[in-house]
Formats: structure tokens, C-alpha cells, sequence
């Protein structure tokens, strides 16, 4: 109550001072109050109060009563007074906008307060219509239109871009405003076209156009423009090789972005539609050139690139399988032809060689698979080739070795040949062994128990021919002279031997005569009891048959 009147009065002051009365603003279609006075309380004194306008009296109130309506026209049935003495009328209309006086009577005075009274309406709604299609940066077009209705006093509509207000500036932006008034309401319905030009980032721009404090639902376009800028992309990973395929994508901006373009391939144009890529494949070294993509409608919107395709070519000479002969020589050639720096490296049956290899004079060892490994980045060239190194088995070595428990006798072929040969022996054996067959080399063993002198043939054989050694086997009872013949080593041994055998025998011979003469002075002896002779008669007789044994076994062991 306290601060509507206080509104009232500061209201009240504004407007007097401009129209030298009192004016009161009321709401289209409620019950508008005028108070009387100012609303100041009533005199004490107050006979009548009486409430009249232009075309004459509304109503009166006298002192103690309830007020009457007088008016006949068409306030009679909307106007009414509150206990204050206000002058309430429902259902306002612009109608309405008029002058009303409040006549008090007190005591003697007749004081009048005129009223005026104006009715506003708030705008109903806001919003934005004939919307145009897309904006096309920098070509002016009408955006849209906003509009707001049934308003008083009239609307005014501002437009604003992302919540900032829209200045019209004669160029980018024109705003045109239209007014028009209800003929039966009075009410008015203002309209706003706003003509812009689109720039770059109105993509996503928000529209809205606003009244007192109502805003439209806000409106985007979409931004058309020309393609501004092309790219050509070269997508591959790494240095392009020759046998890639090559895929060229053009990137064009745009709005709508373009959707074919032509691909200017060494010189050759390619029209490709509905899609920004095209692949050569299978590129070679002559592919090494300029590339281009353009747009379809605009030659000079275009892009250039220089595509090197990088090669490397290798030609390794021999390649194949290949067949040599045992000490000839082999010339090795390995051409490249590459695009750049390369790096080489040699493998033989997958081992790693430190060089590559050279071959002036071959043996078996060199047999095997060669490879050679070109790299040039992420490129990489094989090329191999194999070698055979053949020749007659040659034996290189025939052995006899005594048997560890000298029963037997193990001889030994050792050969070299290729491709592998085969050993024979011209003696039946035992326990025949044959070592792996490795760089050409073979050896064979054989056990035997020679029974008489052998003279036995190793003989080694393969399709290109054939090699034999004999060796003469002694029988192993004859071993000991043999090996004193055969090995300046195994004869020291058996000198030695011999030596301590004859020298057991001597011994053994002194010990036992030396015993006998002993034996033949004591029977002849008369110190001795005849009882004992006898006894030692038999015993002697014992001892000279177990010494002729010993040396009769003694000479046996001399012959052997
Ligand atoms: C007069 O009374 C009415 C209703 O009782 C009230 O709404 C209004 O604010 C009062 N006016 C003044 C000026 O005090
Ligand atoms: C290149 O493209 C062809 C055909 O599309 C395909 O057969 C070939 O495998 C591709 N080559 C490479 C290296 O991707
Ligand atoms: C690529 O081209 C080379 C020579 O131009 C040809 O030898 C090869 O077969 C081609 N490869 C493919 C996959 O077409
Ligand atoms: C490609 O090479 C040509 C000739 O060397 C040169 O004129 C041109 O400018 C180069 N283009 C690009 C995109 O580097
Ligand atoms: C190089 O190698 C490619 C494929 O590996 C082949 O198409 C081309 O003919 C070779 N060129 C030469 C000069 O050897
Ligand atoms: C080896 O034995 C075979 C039969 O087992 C025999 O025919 C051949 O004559 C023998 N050779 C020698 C050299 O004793
Ligand atoms: C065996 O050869 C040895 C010499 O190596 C010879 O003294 C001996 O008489 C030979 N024995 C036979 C039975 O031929
Ligand atoms: C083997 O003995 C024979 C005679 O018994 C002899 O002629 C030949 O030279 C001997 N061979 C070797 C390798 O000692």
C-alpha cells in the first residue's frame, strides 16, 4: 500500500511537471484504478465525492453512503469506487485514454483533481518470419522478418546477432520499420525486416529480434560460400617407392564444399565427381612429376605438389642354382640402380658375412645359398643364388690304429669330394662309421680282426669319379714286431718292454740256479739228518719242474 502510493506519487511528479496534471497509466483489459487526490486521504469534513468526465457524470458518493453510478453510457456497467475514493474501471481499452475528475465536496470547498489516463498494452509475443533459405556471405539478402502485435504505446524492435544488438549501418546491415494500428482495437502491430550481409562465422550464428522484454525464439542459416582455398594431399606413408599406389586427396573449403574436382595427372586432366581422391597405382620412376587438383568451375582454384617416386632396381649375377668344380674361380656382379643411398649385406645359408663374398679359387666349403639384401629406406631388394662346388673324391688320409683292448683294428678313410662319396673297403669289418658329410669332407671307419697280413683299399667314389689307398694291416700276433717297424713312437715302447721282459727272465734264471746248486751242496753235506735229505730230496725235485715251467713259459713269451 505504502510503496504503491509512493510509486504513484513519484509518477504523478514526473508527469506534471510535463502536462501540468496528473496522469495515471493503466493495463489494457484489467480494472484500472485513478485515484483522487493522489490519493490523499479523505477531508474530514467531505460531504459528496463525484467522479465526471468529458461527456458527464460517472458516478457520486455522498458522506455515509454507497456511491451510485449516474452514467447511462457505456462506463455504467465498468466503473465503480473504491473505499478510498479511487475511481476503479474494469476492462480497460485505449478507449479510455481520456481525462476523468474527481469533485470533492467538504465544508464549503468544491475542490476538482483531473486525471489522466493512459492505457498501455504490452506487445504479444515476438517473432521472426519469412526467413530466408541460407545467407550468402557478402550478398545482402533479407534474413527475415519480426513482428510483434497488438502493443501501446507502439513496439520498438531491435535485432541482435549472438545477444548483441544489430546497428543498421546502411551497408552490411538495413533495418526497415512498419507501424501499423488496429482500426477497432488502436492497438498497433510493428513489424522490422532486417537486409544483411553474411560473413565468415555466421554459421552457427543465432538470430533473435526483441521487444520492451520479449525475445523471438532464435533463427541460424546456413552460410553458403565460394571455395576460397584448395589443397592437394599426397597420402602414403613414407618416401613414395616405385609399385605404390599412390593416392592423391584434394581439400577445397567452401560451402557447400565442392564435390568433384579435376586431378591434373603429369599433365593428363581427370575428372572425378563425388569424391576428393584419385589413386594412381602401380607408380613407376617416369611417375615422378607434378601433380595438380582443381575445382571443376574455377581452373584457377588449384593446388600443386611434386611427386618423386623413389626406386631401386638390383641385378645379382649368378642367381639361380649353380654347379662349379672343386679350385675354379667365380665372378660375382651386383648392378643396382636406385633413387638414393643404399645399404648391402650378405647372408650364406642365413648366417651374416661380414664382406661380400669372393669365390678366386672354390672349395667345398663355398657351397651354399647366397642372398644379398638391398635396403634403400623403407625399401628393400633380394636377390640370391645358389652354389654347388663339385669335384672327384680325393682321399686325403688312410689310418690303422690299434683296438684299445687289442683285439681289433680300426682303420680310417678320410676323403673329399662332392657331390658326398660313397667309401668302400675291400675287407669285411665291424661297426663301420661315417662321420657327417660336411663341407665336402667325409671320414669312414671300420673295425676288423685281422687274422693274416692284409693289404687293404679304401676307395672313394662319386658320379665324377673315383680315388683308393691301401695300407698293409698286419695280423695281430705279429703286432709288436710290426709296430716297432711301423712307429719310431710304439717301438721305444716295445724296446722298453722287450727289455724289462728279458730282464724278469735273466733274473728269474740267476734266482733259480743259484737255489739248485744251494739245494745239491747241502745233500751232499754230512751236517744234515737222513730223514731231512729225504724230505728235501722230494721238495728240490718240486722246484726244478715249477722253474722249468717258468722259463719254458719265459721263452714262449720271447717268440711272440
Ligand atoms: C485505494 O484502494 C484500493 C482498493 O482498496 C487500492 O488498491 C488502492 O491502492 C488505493 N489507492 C490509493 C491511492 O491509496
Ligand atoms: C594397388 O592397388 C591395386 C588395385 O587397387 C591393388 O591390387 C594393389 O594391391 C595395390 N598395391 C599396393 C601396394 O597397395
Ligand atoms: C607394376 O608395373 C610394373 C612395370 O610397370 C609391372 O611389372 C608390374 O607387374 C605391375 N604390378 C602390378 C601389381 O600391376
Ligand atoms: C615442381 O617442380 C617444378 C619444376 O621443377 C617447379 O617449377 C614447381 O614450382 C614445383 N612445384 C611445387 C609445388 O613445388
Ligand atoms: C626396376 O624394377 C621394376 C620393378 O621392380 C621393374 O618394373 C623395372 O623394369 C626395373 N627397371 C630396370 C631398369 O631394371
Ligand atoms: C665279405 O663277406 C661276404 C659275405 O658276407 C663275402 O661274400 C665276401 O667274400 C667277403 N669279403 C672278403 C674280402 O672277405
Ligand atoms: C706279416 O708281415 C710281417 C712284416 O710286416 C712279416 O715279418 C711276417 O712274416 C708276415 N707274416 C705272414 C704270415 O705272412
Ligand atoms: C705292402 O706290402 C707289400 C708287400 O708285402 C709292399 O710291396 C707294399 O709296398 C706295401 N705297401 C705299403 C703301403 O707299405
Amino acid at each position: 500500500m505504502h510503496f504503491s502510493s509512493c510509486l504513484c506519487a513519484l509518477l504523478v511528479a514526473l508527469v506534471y511537471q510535463v502536462s501540468g496534471m496528473d496522469t495515471v497509466i493503466g493495463l489494457y483489459g484489467e480494472t484500472v484504478e485513478v485515484p483522487c487526490n493522489n490519493g490523499a486521504p479523505k477531508p474530514k469534513d467531505l460531504f459528496m465525492t463525484k467522479w465526471k468526465y468529458d461527456d458527464g457524470d460517472l458516478l457520486t458518493q455522498l458522506k455515509d453512503q454507497d456511491a451510485s453510478v449516474i452514467a447511462t453510457d457505456k462506463y455504467k456497467d465498468r466503473v465503480s469506487m473504491a473505499e478510498n475514493s479511487s475511481l476503479l474501471i474494469a476492462a480497460a481499452t485505449l478507449k479510455d485514454e481520456k481525462t476523468f475528475t474527481c469533485m470533492v465536496v467538504a465544508g464549503a470547498d468544491i475542490s476538482e483533481y483531473p486525471v489522466k489516463l493512459l492505457i498501455h498494452k504490452a506487445p504479444t509475443g515476438v517473432e521472426i518470419t519469412t526467413l530466408a533459405t541460407e545467407l550468402e556471405i557478402g550478398k545482402p539478402t533479407q534474413l527475415g522478418q519480426c513482428s510483434t502485435s497488438d502493443a501501446n504505446p507502439a513496439a520498438s524492435i531491435t535485432w541482435f546477432k549472438n545477444k548483441k544488438p544489430l546497428v543498421a549501418d546502411g551497408k552490411g546491415i538495413i533495418i526497415s520499420s512498419n507501424v501499423k494500428v488496429d482500426e477497432v482495437t488502436g492497438l498497433t502491430t510493428t513489424s522490422s525486416t532486417l537486409q544483411y550481409s553474411a560473413e565468415k562465422g555466421d554459421t552457427k550464428a543465432l538470430f533473435t529480434c526483441g521487444a520492451l522484454n520479449t525475445l523471438s525464439s532464435p533463427v541460424s542459416f546456413t552460410v553458403t560460400y565460394p571455395t576460397e582455398r584448395i589443397s592437394l594431399h599426397v597420402i602414403s606413408k613414407g618416401p613414395l617407392m616405385e609399385g605404390d599406389n599412390v593416392t592423391l586427396k584434394c581439400k577445397a573449403d567452401g560451402n557447400p564444399p565442392p564435390t568433384s574436382f579435376n586431378f591434373h595427372i603429369l599433365g593428363k586432366v581427370v575428372k572425378v565427381e563425388n569424391s576428393d581422391s584419385y589413386t594412381v597405382t602401380n607408380v613407376t620412376r617416369e611417375s615422378t612429376g607434378e601433380y595438380k587438383c582443381s575445382i571443376i568451375d574455377n581452373a584457377k582454384m588449384e593446388d600443386s605438389k611434386n611427386i618423386t617416386i623413389n626406386y631401386l632396381n638390383i641385378s645379382l649375377s649368378p642367381s639361380g642354382k649353380i654347379i662349379k668344380s672343386f679350385g675354379e674361380g667365380l665372378a660375382l656382379t651386383l648392378q643396382t640402380h636406385a633413387s638414393g643411398e643404399l645399404k648391402v649385406s650378405w647372408t650364406k645359408d642365413n648366417g651374416k658375412l661380414d664382406s661380400s663374398p669372393k669365390f678366386d679359387k672354390l672349395t667345398y666349403s663355398d657351397s651354399g645359398k647366397y642372398e644379398v639384401v638391398v635396403t634403400m629406406g623403407a625399401l628393400i631388394k633380394k636377390a640370391s643364388f645358389e652354389l654347388v662346388v663339385e669335384g672327384v673324391p680325393v682321399i686325403r688320409r688312410v689310418a690303422k690304429r690299434r683296438g684299445e683292448d687289442g683285439q681289433h683294428k680300426v682303420l680310417t678313410c678320410e676323403a673329399e669330394g662332392s657331390p658326398k662319396p660313397t667309401v668302400a673297403w675291400n675287407v669285411n669289418g665291424t661297426s663301420a662309421d661315417e662321420s657327417p658329410y660336411v663341407n665336402g669332407k667325409i671320414t669312414h671307419k671300420l673295425t676288423i680282426v685281422p687274422t693274416v697280413n692284409l693289404t687293404v683299399v679304401c676307395t672313394v667314389s662319386n658320379e665324377l669319379g673315383q680315388d683308393t689307398r691301401t695300407i698293409n694291416v698286419s695280423t695281430l700276433f705279429e703286432e709288436v714286431r710290426m709296430d716297432k717297424q711301423d712307429s719310431s713312437d710304439e717301438g721305444d715302447t716295445t724296446k722298453l718292454v722287450v727289455g724289462v721282459i728279458v730282464g724278469l727272465l735273466l733274473a728269474t734264471v740267476a734266482v733259480g740256479l743259484a737255489y739248485w746248486l744251494y739245494v745239491k751242496k747241502s745233500k751232499q753235506g754230512s751236517w744234515k739228518t737222513g730223514e731231512k735229505e729225504e724230505g728235501s730230496t722230494e721238495e728240490s725235485k718240486k722246484l726244478e719242474e715249477k722253474i722249468e715251467e717258468k722259463l719254458e713259459e719265459n721263452s714262449q713269451k720271447v717268440e711272440v
